[in-house]
């Protein structure tokens, strides 16, 4: 019984570090593709989470992150869009994320 609850608690703990792992890896990835993209090069005078944001979620914030890609022509798949999401929700706006 003792046992038992021990391996579940390993599990557990194991499960909670790559989750963790996994994010950081998002943000990483984001934070390349951003620098990548020149994207400071408008948003240095227009910043992230400035008095005039229109963001107000981290899906609005996921939306804005797809509008400037569109726009630009990035040419991010989805789940680039995602990590970038990802890595300005972390530096800049603290919004709660239900999914990493
Ligand atoms: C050519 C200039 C320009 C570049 C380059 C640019 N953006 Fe933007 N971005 C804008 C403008 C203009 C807005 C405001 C749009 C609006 O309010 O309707 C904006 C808004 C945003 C917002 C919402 C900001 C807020 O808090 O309201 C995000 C997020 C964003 N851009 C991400 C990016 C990313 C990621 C890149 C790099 C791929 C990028 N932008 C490159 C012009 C640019």
């Amino acid at each position: 019984m003792r046992r038992t609850s021990l391996i579940t608690a390993l599990g557990v703990t194991g499960m909670l570090l790559s989750t963790q792992t996994l994010a950081s890896e998002t943000i990483q990835m984001g934070k390349s593709l951003f620098e990548e993209a020149k994207c400071m090069a408008c948003h240095t005078n227009r910043p992230f989470n400035g008095d005039n944001s229109r963001v107000s979620d981290f899906k609005s914030l996921s939306t804005m992150v797809e509008a400037c890609n569109t726009n630009l022509g990035v040419g991010w798949f989805p789940e680039e869009v995602e990590a970038v999401a990802h890595y300005l929700n972390h530096h800049y706006y603290k919004f709660p994320v239900s999914k990493q």
